[in-house]
């Protein structure tokens, strides 16, 4: 498995995304996933299966020094006890000592942000999280988050597929010595009957999805697909054997300036 080094942090660069996944099935998905190689876990106080996926991790096996368990603090519990209190919540859950990524899921304008990272970076101190970052910042977040944060900050996590262009903020955080993880990195399965994509995966007998996937790794950065099915599991990782051409990489960028588009949310952030 590739891993992204940045700020410290070493994170392998496909994870599995955990969204929607609930109850024997998620446990079920998680284990196979790290049977399968996977060693990056992406989950959240919000998707309620943070008991699952740590159910997942130890039927595994697979040693707790070879995981990236990521997690993500909700916006309610962005006043600085709470921020504590529930990421305590959330180790119990996964039955885990500390995770190896913390991250504030939205940003909330009602707590002043500067309160909230001295929470986050706390935590970290203490021992709750090994590395921390955001996910969902626009740059002038990512620019106030990093100026007002002691401890650095790895990542932001953001929708990022062909079909959104997220030049602006892979620049601020290439600036910040941080890398995007990208969330709905397939568009939520969309991807899967893109022509373009399509014709690119003949080439190398590979599918839509693969190309897809490929065509992040190449810009260095983490991507998290989630899938409920177990042969997709194989097929997302299974993207370390072939190369993408620069034109075949122009070729997928070309998606995402030609539709330019609302996100999933039914809302278009002003991510610069
Ligand atoms: N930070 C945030 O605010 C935020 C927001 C959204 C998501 N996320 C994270 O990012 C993860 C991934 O994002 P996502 O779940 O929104 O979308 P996604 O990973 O882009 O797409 C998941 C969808 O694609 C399908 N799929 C998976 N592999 C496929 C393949 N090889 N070919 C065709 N279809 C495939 C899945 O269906 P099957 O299950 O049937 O395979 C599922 O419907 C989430 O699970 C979560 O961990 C974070």
């Amino acid at each position: 498995m590739q891993v992204v080094e940045r700020n410290g942090a070493r994170i392998p660069a496909i994870g599995l995304g955990t969204s929607g996944l609930h109850g024997q099935t998620c446990a079920r998905i998680v284990e196979q996933a790290l049977k399968l190689g996977y060693r990056h876990i992406d989950t959240a106080q919000a998707y309620e299966n943070e008991r699952e996926v740590g159910e997942g991790l130890r039927a595994s096996g697979v040693k707790r020094d070879e995981l990236f368990v990521t997690t993500k603090i909700w916006t309610t519990h962005f006043a600085p006890h709470d921020l504590e209190r529930s990421a305590k919540e959330s180790l119990v859950k996964l039955r885990l000592h500390e995770v190896d990524l913390l991250l504030l899921h939205w940003p909330n304008p009602q707590v002043p942000l500067q309160e909230t990272l001295g929470a986050l970076a706390h935590v970290k101190d203490i021992g709750l999280a090994r590395h921390i970052g955001v996910s969902n910042f626009t740059v002038a977040l990512i620019e106030e988050a990093v100026s007002n944060c002691a401890e650095p900050l790895v990542c932001d996590q953001v929708e990022y597929h062909p079909y959104l262009d997220q030049a602006k903020v892979l620049e601020a955080c290439a600036r910040n010595g941080m890398t995007l993880v990208a969330y709905s990195p397939i568009a939520k399965g969309r991807i899967r009957s893109d022509e373009t994509l399509k014709e690119i995966g003949r080439a190398h007998g590979k599918t839509a999805a693969q190309i897809c996937l490929r065509w992040l790794l190449q810009q260095n950065l983490c991507a998290i697909p989630r899938t409920s099915r177990i042969e997709r599991l194989s097929e997302n990782i299974d993207i370390f054997d072939f190369v993408l051409s620069a034109d075949e990489m122009a070729q997928v960028f070309g998606l995402g300036i030609a539709n330019s588009r609302l996100t999933d949310f039914g809302f278009a952030p002003k991510w610069d």
